[in-house]
């Protein structure tokens, strides 16, 4: 069943019924100001941080679903008792007539028709701008002139999301707004040591505002029925403490047939530290600077030429990377949602989602530095600005915050370090950069540890040390020790916790020098094997004989201790056990160790490999999607951590982590199996889902991080949609590894590995500087193996294809095959 269906065309998903299994969200905002928007118009907007600068509230875990929001009300002045309804939909619920929202990229717009009045809403955030666009346009498809009255609501949220939901005491006296000439502003501890406000205006006359919550809603109503809006006039409340809102209200009068637009602003703005108030000395707003920015968004051109900006940009982005294969599913993942979605996760790692709070986490380490896998063609200056972010995040020892604070830069203390594969990564962005870019000089760029001023060291210093954390926690099997978890945040084997409570990921009873971990073993080999490469171009032989070194004796450690027999084990436990392995009762087989070590190249040689990704297809592959182990934990294991806290299929604990699934993916088009490879790639593209979504209930247009496994009664079912490293893995596997149009260090190495009944396809991509039309043809029905490749009519030697950054276009053909 679909609740709606893809317009390729316009690059948007188009939802034809409100009341979606949950909420199906966009993200709006590229640059310093987001919101989140549901297709009922619910979410919330913040600047830079989801937590410590929150514009508006939002109802988590909220029965009905998703309130709080960009709420518009629109009430027949005319009816003999009072009538009003959203046109989104939500808050009211009032039955529409007509409904449709269209998911686009960066913008939504929701647009209904209840008896005769049609009212389209366009959301957006200008680029350049930290404000946000609701445009309102309603059109009188009544046969007679109609009075209506518009209400536009928000509700503030007193800037730090955390404290906002849980200080009150303090909270309900601190509420401050200013409203002048049809603005009203929201500017709690703008008196003292705040210099930003937020403001919430429209392009018309007002003929109220209300900016008491209790006044607008009545003690006792919700957003589905303010009394204010019943009543059809608002009171020009003054917030004093309490909960502070916006509340706008106009009157219009259409004639049969009329249509009106009306732009409604809210936004953050901020004033220099010593012009926070006009006249000085008093408490009011200096608005000299925002007036001008207001007076040019309230006119319809200004927003029309901003939206239009706002298409090209995102054009821009995606003409980076085009292709055309023989599969729907596959053309608009990688052409449109699955670039939408990295953008997603480059700008909020896990932190705002409709599952993350944005109060909870904040920047991931290691999640971040995987997002860039993806991201690093589509706006290489910002993702190399990220790196080096990220890399002022490390600590001297080579290890790395886990997380840190978007706003401040600045590494977690709350979660720490520890999280012993963290470091790793930051190589592997490093090189999938440098790849991508030719940029070699960002080796060179200083950067502080832990953000320690004097202590800058070149970038290249920086991955050294990350190899080196590794090299020098190494445990009784020669493999790496695990320390707090490595990628599988919940395999907590030094945490040993009986208290409930207890953080699973922060709580560390065992001192760590037993439990290791396979899967940073085959990471290491991974990096290392880039790194051999970037040491040699820096340092030349001897620095790469260390790393090739390090690599052997990684393997060696590898084949001795962490081979079952037919797969890859886990992991060693703090008793010396082995985790994922026949001698386990439960958690026999993981998926991370096969992926991970086939794509450090161990076992292609002597088909083990193929043995360990044999029994990932019999083990562990479902219909919807690989499973992370099996079997599932069914009771709590001291030895083992949350993985064995959640209830067998859930998360962790054995569903489809769809993260992982592109490992495999590209486990299999190395071993050159690409209708393997991309069976496990359909399995879980959301698009291919959307027909069952009433199972599937996130949103079809973006991966989710889980899919509930078989042992759970919802198998099938996906959660936390939006923010995972599943965007930028598949990515990956789907154009690096299945079409194989992979960046390397020489530069562009074409080795498709695709179904073999395509006749081929092809792609359109930038690659440093130049523009590449690339045509794969398949006439003798192959998987993989390149037999000629043509660029600009001329065949060259072998498949890797070097390029100057000289601006030109090439147009390049891959022939498959004899
Ligand atoms: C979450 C975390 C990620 C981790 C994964 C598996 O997605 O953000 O860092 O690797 O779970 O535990
Ligand atoms: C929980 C989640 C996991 C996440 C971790 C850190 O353990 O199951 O996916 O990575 O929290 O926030």
């Amino acid at each position: 069943m679909r609740y709606g269906y893809f317009d390729d065309e316009h690059r948007e998903y188009v939802v034809t019924r409100p009341d979606t299994p949950l909420p199906w969200i966009n993200f709006l905002g590229c640059e310093d100001y987001f919101g989140i928007i549901s297709n009922t118009a619910g979410g919330y907007s913040f600047f830079k941080d989801a937590r410590l600068r929150r514009l508006t509230r939002y109802r988590y875990n909220n029965a009905p679903l998703d309130v709080g929001g960009r709420y518009i009300y629109l009430r027949d002045d005319d009816a003999p008792s009072p009538s009003y309804w959203s046109p989104t939909w939500q808050p009211t619920r009032t039955p529409l007539d007509e409904y449709e929202c269209r998911h686009g990229m960066g913008y939504t717009t929701i647009q209904s028709v209840v008896r005769g009045i049609k009212a389209h809403i366009r959301y957006f955030i200008p680029l350049g701008e930290s404000l946000e666009i609701w445009e309102l346009t309603l059109t009188n498809q009544r046969p007679q002139e109609t009075n209506l009255s518009i209400f536009a609501s928000v509700e503030f949220c007193l800037w730090d999301a955390m404290d906002d939901a849980t200080n009150f005491q303090r909270n309900y006296s601190v509420g401050e707004v200013e409203v002048q000439e049809g603005v009203i502003y929201h500017k709690t501890e703008y008196r003292e040591r705040r210099n930003h406000f937020a403001y919430f205006t429209c392009s018309e006359q007002l003929i109220g505002f209300d900016t008491d919550r209790e006044a607008f809603l009545g003690a006792y109503h919700g957003f589905d029925a303010p009394v204010a809006v019943e009543r059809g006039t608002l009171s020009n409340s003054i917030a004093h403490g309490w909960q502070p809102v916006g509340a706008q209200h106009i009157r219009t009068h259409l004639q049969a047939g009329e249509v009106k637009s009306i732009i409604f602003l809210l936004g953050y703005h901020e004033n220099p530290v010593g012009h926070k108030f006009d006249p000085s000395g008093t408490q009011t707003i200096d608005k000299r600077t925002l007036l001008p920015l207001i007076r040019r968004y309230r006119q319809l051109v200004e927003v029309q030429a901003a939206f239009e900006k706002h298409q090209v940009y995102w054009s821009g982005l995606l003409d980076k990377l085009q292709v055309h294969t023989p599969d729907v599913h596959t053309n608009r993942m990688v052409n449109i949602w699955n670039v939408c979605q990295l953008m997603a996760t480059f700008n909020f790692s896990r932190s705002a989602s409709y599952f993350e709070s944005g109060i909870g986490r904040g920047m991931g380490f290691r999640d971040s530095n995987q997002d860039l896998l993806g991201f690093v063609h589509l706006l290489p200056e910002q993702a190399r600005s990220r790196i080096l972010d990220l890399a002022a995040t490390q600590l001297p020892t080579g290890g790395a915050y886990h997380q840190y604070q978007p706003l401040t830069k600045r590494g977690n203390n709350e979660i720490g370090s520890g999280f012993n594969d963290d470091p790793l990564w930051l190589v592997f962005a490093v090189a999938a950069y440098i790849k991508e870019t030719g940029d070699w000089d960002i080796l060179d760029e200083l950067v502080p540890y832990d953000n320690a001023p004097g202590s800058e060291e070149s970038l290249y210093g920086h991955l050294q040390r990350s190899l080196r954390y590794t090299l020098e926690r190494l445990g009784p099997h020669n493999l790496p020790l695990i320390g707090r978890a490595d990628w599988n945040d919940c395999l907590n084997l030094n945490c040993f916790s009986d208290t409930p409570g207890q953080s699973f990921q922060t709580t560390t009873i065992k001192d760590g020098k037993v439990a290791e971990s396979v899967f940073i073993a085959a990471l290491f080999i991974l990096v290392a094997r880039d790194m051999v490469q970037i040491a040699l171009k820096r340092e030349g032989d001897r620095a790469a004989q260390n790393y090739l070194h390090a690599i052997e004796q990684m393997e060696n450690a590898i084949w001795q201790a962490g081979w079952d027999g037919a797969w890859f084990r886990r992991a060693y436990d703090d008793l010396g056990q082995p985790v994922g392995s026949q001698e386990c009762r439960e958690g026999q087989i993981y998926i991370e160790p096969q992926g991970m070590c086939v794509m450090a190249g161990l076992g292609l040689a002597d088909g083990n490999a193929r043995r360990a990704l044999d029994a990932v297809a019999e083990r562990l592959a479902t219909p919807h999607g690989i499973l992370l182990h099996q079997p599932g934990y069914t009771h709590y294991y001291l030895n083992l951590g949350e993985i064995s806290s959640y209830p067998p299929g859930y998360k962790e604990n054995g569903s489809v982590f769809c993260h992982t699934n592109p490992w495999i993916m590209i486990a299999e088009a190395m071993l050159g199996n690409g209708s393997a490879a991309y069976d496990y790639y359909l399995r879980i593209n959301p698009s291919k889902r959307e027909e069952i979504s009433e199972v599937h209930r996130c949103e079809p247009y973006v991966y989710a991080q889980m899919i509930a496994g078989r042992e759970a009664s919802t198998f099938g079912e996906a959660k936390n949609s939006w923010l995972t490293g599943t965007a930028a893995w598949n990515y990956l596997a789907i154009t690096q590894w299945i079409l194989g149009v992979r960046p390397e260090f020489a530069g562009l190495n074409l080795d498709p590995c695709i179904p073999q009944d395509w006749d081929g396809y092809s792609m359109q991509r930038t690659y440093r500087g130049n523009r590449l039309n690339i045509t794969v043809h398949n006439p003798h029905h192959v998987s993989r193996g390149v037999a000629k490749v043509e660029v600009d009519g001329r065949q060259i030697e072998g498949n890797m294809l070097v390029l100057e950054r000289s601006g030109g276009t090439y147009s390049v053909d891959v022939w498959l095959g004899r």
